[in-house]
């Protein structure tokens, strides 16, 4: 699979991402992907490979992560619609920069196939946020601790 970073173009393929694997509510907008990927402190990367059985002019991207950057890295969004890409752009981003240190992310109680998603990729809950989310959803919070390689750091 090739990463890169995604640009505007890659909007409507980030949208159908998005269609097919969070729920109305808790989906990015189009404004808000055109915000993240021109304006955004973070970086968002896409992961691109091939498909069968799609429309490659409609889905040509597997993968989606926004992650912010400091010492420490928030996973914001990640998203695979292929299985096994999860873990490939999971991968990759735990080793783009070898500053840092810690990824953090918030997980919805009821994502049990995240919640094993992270877990099986060595990630532990260190706490939980009780209400989080508009529909009253608690939230699972979650940290890594990084040996990164430094791929662009
Ligand atoms: C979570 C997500 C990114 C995982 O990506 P993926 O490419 O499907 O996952 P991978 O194939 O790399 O990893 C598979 C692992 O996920 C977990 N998993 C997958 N399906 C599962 C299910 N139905 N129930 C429980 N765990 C499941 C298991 O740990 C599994 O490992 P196993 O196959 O050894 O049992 C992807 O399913 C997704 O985009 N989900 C919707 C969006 C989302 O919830 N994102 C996270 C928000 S914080």
């Amino acid at each position: 699979m090739n990463i890169r970073f995604a640009n505007i173009s890659d909007i409507p393929s980030l949208l159908y991402i998005e269609e097919c694997s969070f729920k109305h509510c808790d989906r990015f907008k189009d404004y808000q992907f055109r915000y993240l990927i021109t304006k955004g402190k973070g970086l968002f990367f896409i992961g691109n490979c091939a498909f069968t059985g799609f429309d490659p002019l409609h889905v040509i991207y597997s993968s989606i992560a926004y992650v912010y950057l400091t010492n420490t890295g928030r996973i914001y969004s990640l998203a695979s619609i292929e299985p096994g890409m999860g873990a490939y752009l999971l991968h990759f981003i735990e080793n783009i920069d070898s500053d840092l240190k810690t990824y953090y992310l918030e997980v919805r109680r009821s994502n049990k196939k995240a919640i094993s998603f992270y877990k099986k990729n060595g990630y532990k809950q260190y706490d939980i946020k009780y209400n989080y989310y508009p529909d009253g959803m608690d939230a699972i919070l979650m940290k890594k601790d990084l040996q990164c390689k430094g791929i662009i750091g």
